[in-house]
């Protein structure tokens, strides 16, 4: 990339044009951020350039000016850039970190590298993760201000007052004894799940028990297979780690192989089969018996991500497909970011028994297992019943502002646009046509105040096969869906 000087200020857009591709998948604000980054981080863009005018930026690449300018508020809440009144944005002089080291570098006459490692810089340019993770419509996030505080605080005080060495210092399992315990028994009652506590690790989140996966099962180069759509995370945690990604379609019984891949068995197959992400296809039995059959027959490690199956409405969930496993293939992940709220960062594997000392060293040796006191809290949370009630009460929350969201959006466009998700979970997939451009879209709506996330992001295919936007409701009150619904409507009536 050739560096652009004071005066050419006016050929930025072309500079940006030719990285820009509407469509690809990622959200406007986060392309365009995305390239001015790198131009400043690469030098491209040097200390004291000019970006041009918003506007003048925003009509050459067709997009809102909003989004211009959230992108050069972002760079200089960053410190890459630098605003004055009536004076324009520029790129800054002494930016932070980064840029503050490079300059340091061409200083010396050293060579101008970026401090990333070519998979640190893919990870972070690649990477998807929300502008926004409160209000409507989140996808993911539960109803965290009807989280029973009281009850939780009783619970750990009365942990501390009887607090001991050991849940302070590090801890070197894989969880509290009595919430690995909990836990098993939870699964065995409620989803099918055939566990004893020994076979449950505990994981500060899903990410970190799909990093152990990854790491574990895996070498650098080996295929995963994916659901496509599917689910960000799990992507980018297999990227990550160097793993081949293989989009895999759908049908209305969950994962569809072709003939042609199933003649080349991955090392790992990544499920939703309780409820897909984002598409909420529930996967059949006879599916589930073929995929086991298969992973049984081929060694292939299935990794069953079961994030959301509290929250069924209508029939009662299958059981897991760790339940039908007879060969030891399954890997059971589920978390309490969905049933709690995300940032407790607790979640749990339940791996086959000979697994479980390898995943356990491992998970030591890269981390120390911790939060030990949050771990004796939960267990009793789960133990005395809170954990079943809450369940129980957010099951209605969630099911009236589902039918709040079914109502707004056929109230305004019929059975045009079709709704995808079955009765379950936190969210709903609005479909658009086939041309249409969902992230142009959900950039607009994000302009408007409303968060969406296109579908064409959960796809590894370009062009993406699908359109639509997936709509969080759990967190949203349903006086706040029809309003919100209102907005974003205003702006699908520009595009459908
Ligand atoms: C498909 C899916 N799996 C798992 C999770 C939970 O991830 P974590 O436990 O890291 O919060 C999420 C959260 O958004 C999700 O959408």
């Amino acid at each position: 990339m050739e560096p652009i000087s004071g005066q050419e200020a006016q050929a930025l857009p072309d500079f940006v044009l030719q990285q820009f591709a509407p469509g690809n998948g990622e959200y406007n604000h986060q392309q365009l951020y995305r390239i001015l980054q790198g131009g400043i981080r690469q030098s491209a863009l040097p200390a004291g350039h000019k970006l041009p005018p918003t506007r003048a930026m925003a009509e050459a690449l067709g997009i809102a000016r909003n989004t211009v300018v959230q992108v050069y508020e972002q760079l200089v809440l960053e410190g890459l850039a630098q605003a004055g009144v009536g004076r324009g944005t520029y790129v800054a002089e002494a930016a932070p970190g980064f840029v503050g080291r490079v300059r340091a570098a061409l200083r010396g006459g050293g060579p101008v590298a970026s401090p990333l490692s070519q998979r640190g810089a893919d990870l972070v340019q690649g990477a998807l993760a929300s502008p926004m993770q409160w209000g409507a419509f989140t996808p993911g996030v539960p109803e965290v201000r009807m989280f029973p505080a009281k009850v939780w605080s009783r619970l750990q005080s009365q942990a501390w007052r009887e607090v001991t060495p050991a849940h302070l210092s590090y801890a070197t399992g894989a969880g509290h004894p009595a919430l690995r315990e909990a836990i098993a028994d939870y699964l065995g009652g409620t989803r099918g799940v055939a566990c004893d506590a020994a076979q449950v690790v505990v994981t500060s989140g899903t990410q970190q028990a799909l990093h152990l996966v990854a790491h574990l099962l895996a070498d650098s180069g080996d295929r995963v297979w994916l659901e496509d759509p599917g689910y960000w995370g799990a992507r980018a945690m297999f990227r990550a780690a160097g793993l081949a990604l293989e989009p895999v379609d759908l049908d209305a019984e969950g994962l569809a192989p072709s003939a042609q891949q199933l003649e080349k068995p991955p090392r790992l197959m990544f499920l939703s089969p309780a409820h897909q992400y984002p598409t909420g296809v529930l996967m059949s039995h006879g599916r589930r018996r073929q995929l086991l059959d298969y992973a049984a027959r081929h060694r292939v490690w299935i990794v069953e991500d079961d994030y959301d199956s509290e929250f069924r409405f209508a029939a009662r969930p299958l059981p897991a497909l760790q339940g039908l496993d007879e060969q030891g293939r399954v890997l059971y992940l589920g978390t309490f970011s969905k049933t709690l709220y995300p940032s407790l960062r607790l979640a749990y594997l339940v791996l086959p028994r000979d697994l479980v000392e390898s995943f356990t060293r491992a998970l030591n040796e890269l981390y120390r297992e911790g939060q030990t006191l949050q771990q004796v809290v939960l267990a009793r949370f789960l133990r005395e019943g809170h954990y079943a009630r809450h369940i129980r009460r957010m099951r209605g929350v969630y099911a009236a502002r589902r039918a709040a969201l079914i109502e707004a959006v056929t109230a305004r466009f019929g059975t045009r646009l079709p709704l995808l998700g079955s009765d379950a979970g936190l969210h709903l997939v609005l479909g658009l046509p086939d041309a249409a451009d969902d992230a142009a879209v959900a950039d607009e709506a994000l302009a408007a105040g409303v968060m969406t996330r296109p579908l064409s992001m959960y796809s590894l295919r370009r062009p993406a096969p699908h359109k639509g936007l997936v709509l969080g409701y759990g967190a949203v009150t349903e006086p706040e869906i029809r309003a919100a619904f209102d907005r974003l409507a205003a702006v699908l009536a520009r595009h459908v």
